[in-house]
């Protein structure tokens, strides 16, 4: 039986919506159809650098395309709920760029109306596909390294971006938090559940978004997870798993496609690397088809429960940092 080919349509042009673009065109059974952008030349300019049929000059004109299966959101943080919100209301699957909404209050909203419209939503957490990062939750669960008792997870790097730019403009949601701090914060969820307790500190920006932040889980017996994010200092961006019996160890931009190296107390060695078809988004793209395939509305590899348990643990380093979201936190 010949497989339905999914129709993508991507919302907005910006930088991640190239690399998004790149990597849909390895992926099977799939056709980057449309994209919709706030200024129609942009569109046009998009549309004929990855030959996309066709370009919308507004969001609401593109999720009115009658023919687009699934749209790709890929504005700021601001306009995730939004954005979120007018695709599935015209009856459009959607994969949302990190994070689905800036606070449980969003995630929670937009989890309910893709359920009351039985249509699929996932959260671009891109990691989670990534199969270095599968292995490393292969190797944790297989007990390998013993009982984990710390994780360290960094993120950090130099941002030549101004005040204006979605980084550190509090109209747009900016933040380490929610930017990057969203990768250390997934990691130790993933390998290790939702924190007992979290204890965090931030230095905020002028107009009061997170310039570096660093937070603390502790988990139910002793094991702690510790983890930095920061638009202000150049740092290997790397992630370690230290267990009772070894550790494993993320090489520099761990979030990415990437080997992993298991280094056992007796002196034992191992690395394991991995094929990428393209630059790492199209893993992601290809759990959106195979779920789109398969008639589910949600992705069992990243649920819409782990994206509301992932912004509750955010939400609570935010309240401990004092970063506020007028227009969203209330
Ligand atoms: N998964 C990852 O590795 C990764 C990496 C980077 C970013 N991201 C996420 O992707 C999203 C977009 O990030 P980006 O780096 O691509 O941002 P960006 O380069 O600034 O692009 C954002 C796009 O959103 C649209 N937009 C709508 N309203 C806007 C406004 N008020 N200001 C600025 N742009 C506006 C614009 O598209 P039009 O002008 O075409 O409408 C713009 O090009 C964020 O959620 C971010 O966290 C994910």
């Amino acid at each position: 039986m010949e497989t339905k080919k999914i129709k993508w349509g991507i919302l907005g042009t910006g930088r991640i919506a190239t690399v998004f673009a790149t990597a849909l065109q390895v992926v099977e059974d799939s056709e980057l159809y449309a994209v919709g952008s706030r200024n129609m030349t942009k569109a046009q300019q998009f549309a004929g650098e990855y030959a996309v049929p066709k370009a919308y000059g507004s969001y609401e004109e593109l999720v009115q395309d009658p023919d687009i299966d699934v749209i790709y959101i890929a504005t700021p943080h601001n306009l995730h709920v939004e954005n979120t919100l007018m695709a599935l209301n015209h009856n459009k699957h959607v994969l949302c760029e990190k994070p689905l909404g800036v606070n449980r209050k969003e995630v929670k909203l937009l989890a309910e109306k893709a359920s009351e419209k039985k249509l699929f939503l996932m959260e671009a957490l891109w990691s989670r596909f990534l199969p270095n990062i599968i292995k490393v939750k292969e190797l944790v669960e297989s007990g390998v390294i013993g009982d984990v008792k710390l994780l360290t997870a960094f993120f950090s790097f130099k941002s030549d971006k101004g005040p204006e730019h979605r980084q550190f403009n509090i109209e747009l949601c900016g933040g380490t938090i929610l930017d990057i701090g969203i990768y250390n914060m997934f990691l130790s969820y993933l390998l290790l559940g939702k924190p007992k307790e979290i204890s965090a500190l931030a230095g905020l920006s002028e107009q009061g978004i997170d310039t570096s932040s660093s937070y603390t889980f502790k988990y139910n017996d002793d094991t702690i997870a510790a983890m930095y994010s920061s638009f202000l200092a150049d740092s290997p961006t790397i992630a370690k798993i230290h267990g009772s019996k070894g550790r494993i160890e993320l090489q520099h931009q761990w979030f990415c496609p990437g080997s992993v190296k298991l280094i056992l107390n007796d002196g034992t060695q191992e690395q394991f690397d991995f094929n990428f078809k393209s630059n790492g988004y199209e893993f992601e793209a290809e759990e959106v088809v195979r779920c789109l395939q398969e008639g589910k509305t949600q992705s069992e590899m990243w649920s819409l429960n782990d994206s509301l348990q992932l912004v509750e643990i955010m939400d609570s380093v935010r309240k401990e940092c004092g970063v506020v979201y007028p227009k969203h936190d209330f």
